[in-house]
Parts: structure tokens; C-alpha cells; sequence
């Protein structure tokens, strides 16, 4: 029997999660310290969370649970909201957690843990219910869930329990190993029971593109090939990969970035209005976008794909150096920090609309948004008073920072004449002043506990965009003739991903202007 039931979104708003313990495999690092201990104190400080509600921390290093509760307390200092710290509210919260170091490859370290989770689930009467968070790189991950399944640990301790999964990315680096890591949790989890977490979904203004289309009389009409020339999703970032070279140099930005949070963007922008508001009824609707991306052939890679590398240059006065002079990276590495690529999706409201993707490192300013490009007016009556660019209108969707909404669209000049200058309608979520806006991870972690698993990515769709992504990463491993561009830290990418948007009147949006001394580019 399994007790899981399907939650309704937004459940949020209705109802507190039940009591549970969520247990932290890999409690000793980075993410547990930066984003989920932060995440469960805020949640903690605004009284979502359940009463009893208990973490246990599951790891090799040798800590205790006083030095760990002593590492969380630091990492909410450094990476929580820095006005919430409150020493008397954190001595009543660090009470429920708790730390047991383990060896992961020793089944007996599970079954120990098993013990011992009972026995706090005895004595704070939290009835069974568990939430099992990943927080280890990937190839930790395997022989984890391998023995969550041997000792048991996976199933739901009673009918009236539950116990979830929650996975975080990456889901694989590869279609091989994305299917194989889903052969593995699924024979020990049932689907509903895994929550493979994407922090974008938890994004309020992502959510929001859901709200903005199926909500409103108004843009939904036009949200279809009849009326939009393009889409452009940009997410850029103005730090280069920090210490992480070790990771990034195996990845890439493909991998890290177009794979996951780009593709489920699309799929939110995309997609069909689902029948319900319902988990599965969204998520159907979001894997028939990824299944209907029309596959890049080999000998097309090299004009619809591009990518680009960030070599060393000046930022304000400051010299940064090039991504093959960072720490732990192959000096002739071929790892692209920057993707911009072109991409058809093939049915019936998109036919023919092109589809455009681009992040980087190392670009000049911190943004991600989705800019909806409108076809021009058919007869264009101001023609010879004004630019003709300026009579597209736009939508921007902007994830972050600054969450919110930007229409741009052509006003009369004031004054003699018909001069047209475009104007914006601009809505910032930080206007909203009573309205707390939760961390994507405070979001996606509450939304785990009541069952609810929208904004969590289902197989299927790891699968599909794996099947997109593969022939693109396939191509470049095994084709040297195609090209890596360097462009200067600082700068919007390779000056040739211009050439991807092939209209006349068309280029990138650039939210702010290259910030490197030299905007020029090169090839590497
Ligand atoms: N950090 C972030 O901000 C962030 C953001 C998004 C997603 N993620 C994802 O979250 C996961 C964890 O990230 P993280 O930054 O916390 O990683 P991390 O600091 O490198 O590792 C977390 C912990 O996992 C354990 N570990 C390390 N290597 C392992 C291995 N080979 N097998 C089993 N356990 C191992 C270590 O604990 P012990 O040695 O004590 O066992 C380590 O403290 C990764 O999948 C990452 O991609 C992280």
C-alpha cells in the first residue's frame, strides 16, 4: 500500500506539513550549510514548519551534533537573511537537529540509522514520516540510494506515512547515466515518492509564468506563432566559476545550465495549458514541450550551437583571469562557459517560431529572463519617424534578480508630429511590500513535505532533455573542427552569437553593456 497522495499546487497556502524528519546524506557540506539549513530556519522563523519537525544529519566527516548545530548556526550568519538571526529563536531550533556520522558504503551504518531515526520518531511522536535529502556530489549517489533500499530505509514506515526523496541536480551528465540513475531510484522508489529538485522551479516568478498566461484574458491569445517572431531565454552570470573548477571543467555550461533550469523554462513557456492545476497534468504538459524540441542533426551543431570560452581581460580597472588560467582547470581545456544556441519546437503553436538560449560566465551583469519578442504591426504607419525596431513589442519575464515583468511597447512622443518611442510597463515583485517572497529552496522543500511535486522534474522528463542535449555534446566530443570562441571576461559572450538571430531588425537583448575594456573576440 502506498500512502502517498497526490497534493494539490499550491497546498502551501492551506495546510501545515505534517511532522517528518528530514535526514541530510552529505550533511557536512556545502549546500547543507549555504542553502537548506538557511532555507529550514526561515521556513522555522514564519512558523511553517511542523511541529517536532527534525533534521539528522547523515555523513562521513567526524563531527558531533553540538559542532555540527555549530557549522549551521555559521551558515545562517553567512547565508541566510541577514537581519533574521535571532540567537533565542535559533536555541529553541538547533534542539531538533541532530548529526550521525556514517559510512556511506556500510549497510550496517543504515540500519544504525534506522534505529535511531525510530527512536527520535518515538519520542517526538512524528508518526513515521520521512524526507531523505541527497546532498552529496554524484558519484556519491548510487551506492547511497543502493542502501537506503537494502536496509529499508526507502520504504514508508507505516499505511498512514510517507517517506520521499528528494534528488538534486545534476540528474546524470550524460543520457546514459541519467537513465541509469533513474533505473536505480526507481527500483528502490516509487515515482511518487522521488523529488528530483531544480531550485529555478522554486523561483516565485517562474511559477509566475504559469499565473501570467493561464490567468489573463490577454496574453494567452497572442502566445503562439500567429504573433511571436522569437523567444529568448538568457541567464547570465558576471562571476567565473569561483573553486570550482575541479566540477565545472567536467561539466560545462550546457550541462549545468541549458539541460536543466533553460529546458524546464521552456517548458513553462511553452507549454499547452495543462487541464487541471494538477502535478501531473502541468508536468504532462511540460514533457510534451521537451518531446517535441526538434532534435539538432550532427551537421547542423556547428551553425545552430555555439560556444565560447571567457579569456582573461579587465573589469573596471581589475584584471580577471581567463578560464584556463583558473585553479583546477585543464590549461587546453575545451569546457565551454558560455552556450548560445537556436532551436525549433515542433508543433502546432510554435511551428516555425525560432527559439533562442544563451548563458555564460563571466558576462556582465547577474540576470536571467525570458523575453517574448512580438511580430511587428503588418503595416508599419510611423515607418519614417522612427526606428523600425522600435515597433516590436516585448515581454520580459525576469527570474532574477529583481523578479518581475517588463512590457515594452511604442508611445507617442508628446509634442508635434508622430514620433513613436517605446515605453516600459515595468512590475517588480519587491513592490509588493506585505508579501514575503520564500527562497526557492524554502519554497520546493515545504512543497516536498505536503506532497506536493509540481515543481519537481518527473523521469520522463530528465529522459527527453537528455535526448535533446546528447547529440549536441556528442558532436563537439568527437568533431575538432568545431570552433570554441574566447571573449573577454566582462563582455555579452562571442560577438558571433549575434549571427544566430538571423532577422534584420533583431540581436540579444542586452540588459546592460560589456563591462571589459576590450569588447572584441577571438577564436580559440
Ligand atoms: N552547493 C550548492 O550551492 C549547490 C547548489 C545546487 C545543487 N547542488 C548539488 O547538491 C549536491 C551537493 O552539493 P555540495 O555543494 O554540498 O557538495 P559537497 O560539499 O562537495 O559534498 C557534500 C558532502 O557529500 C559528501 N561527499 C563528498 N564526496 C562524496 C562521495 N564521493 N560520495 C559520497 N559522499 C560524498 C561529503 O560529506 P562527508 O565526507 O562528510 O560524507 C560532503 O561534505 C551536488 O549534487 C550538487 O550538484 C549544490
Amino acid at each position: 500500500m502506498n500512502s502517498e497522495k497526490e497534493s494539490t499546487p499550491g497546498a502551501q497556502e492551506e495546510k501545515m506539513p505534517e511532522p517528518c524528519i528530514m535526514v541530510i546524506f552529505g550533511a557536512s557540506g556545502d549546500l547543507t550549510k549555504r542553502m537548506l539549513v538557511p532555507s529550514l530556519y526561515e521556513l522555522f522563523l514564519d512558523d511553517l514548519l511542523p511541529e517536532n519537525f527534525t533534521v539528522a544529519g547523515f555523513s562521513r566527516k567526524e563531527l558531533n551534533t553540538e559542532s555540527f548545530r555549530e557549522s549551521l548556526k555559521e551558515g545562517i550568519k553567512d547565508f541566510g537573511e541577514a537581519e533574521s538571526f535571532n540567537e533565542e529563536k535559533w536555541e529553541k531550533f538547533k534542539k531538533n537537529i541532530f548529526y550521525f556520522i556514517s559510512d556511506y558504503e556500510d549497510i550496517n551504518s543504515y540500519k544504525d540509522l534506522k534505529e535511531k531515526l525510530d527512536k527520535i520518531d518515538a519520542e517526538k511522536n512524528i508518526g513515521g514520516n520521512r524526507l531523505l535529502y541527497m546532498a552529496v556530489p554524484p558519484e556519491g549517489l548510487l551506492g547511497i540510494i543502493e542502501n537506503l533500499g537494502k536496509s529499508g530505509l526507502n520504504k514508508n514506515n507505516s499505511e498512514d506515512s510517507w517517506t520521499r526523496i528528494i534528488l538534486e541536480k545534476p540528474f546524470g551528465h550524460d543520457l546514459e547515466s541519467a537513465l541509469k540513475l533513474n533505473k536505480k531510484v526507481n527500483r528502490y522508489f516509487s515515482e511518487k515518492q522521488i523529488y528530483r529538485i531544480d531550485h529555478y522551479l522554486g523561483k516565485e516568478s517562474v511559477q509566475n509564468i504559469l499565473v501570467t498566461r493561464f490567468a489573463n484574458g490577454i496574453f494567452e491569445p497572442l502566445w503562439n506563432r500567429n504573433y511571436i517572431d522569437h523567444v529568448e531565454i538568457t541567464s547570465s552570470e558576471s562571476i567565473g566559476i569561483e573553486n570550482r573548477g575541479g566540477y565545472y571543467d567536467h561539466t560545462g555550461a550546457l550541462r549545468d545550465v541549458v539541460q536543466n533550469h533553460l529546458l524546464q523554462l521552456l517548458g513553462y513557456v511553452a507549454m499547452e495549458p495543462p487541464s487541471l492545476f494538477e502535478s501531473n497534468s502541468i508536468r504532462d504538459e511540460s514533457l510534451k514541450v521537451f518531446q517535441s524540441l526538434r532534435q539538432i542533426k550532427k551537421e547542423d551543431v556547428n551553425n545552430s550551437v555555439l560556444r565560447g570560452q571567457y579569456t582573461a581581460s579587465h573589469i573596471r580597472g581589475k584584471s580577471v583571469p581567463g578560464y584556463r588560467e583558473e585553479k583546477d582547470v585543464d590549461p587546453d581545456s575545451r569546457t565551454e562557459t558560455y552556450v548560445a544556441m537556436k532551436f525549433y519546437v515542433d508543433n502546432w503553436r510554435w511551428g516555425g517560431v525560432p527559439f533562442y538560449i544563451r548563458t555564460g560566465k563571466r558576462l556582465p551583469t547577474r540576470v536571467t529572463e525570458v523575453v517574448i519578442h512580438f511580430k511587428p504591426t503588418p503595416h508599419h504607419l510611423f515607418k519614417r519617424r522612427t526606428d523600425i525596431s522600435q515597433s516590436y513589442n516585448m515581454l520580459v519575464i525576469r527570474i532574477q534578480p529583481d523578479e518581475g515583468i517588463l512590457i515594452k511597447f511604442g508611445m507617442k512622443v508628446p509634442g508635434g508630429g508622430f514620433q513613436v518611442q517605446n515605453v516600459n510597463m515595468d512590475f517588480h515583485y519587491s513592490d509588493l511590500k506585505d508579501h514575503n517572497l520564500h527562497s526557492a529552496y524554502e519554497k520546493l522543500i515545504l512543497d516536498c513535505m505536503l506532497g506536493d511535486s509540481t515543481l519537481f522534474i518527473r523521469a520522463d522528463a530528465v529522459e527527453a532533455c537528455w535526448k535533446f542535449i546528447q547529440p549536441i555534446l556528442d558532436e563537439w566530443k568527437e568533431n575538432h573542427e568545431i570552433k570554441i570562441y574566447g571573449y573577454p571576461a566582462g563582455t555579452w559572450g562571442p560577438e558571433c552569437a549575434d549571427d544566430l538571430i538571423a532577422g534584420k531588425d533583431f540581436m540579444w537583448r542586452y540588459p546592460c553593456k560589456n563591462l571589459a575594456d576590450d569588447g572584441t573576440y577571438c577564436e580559440l
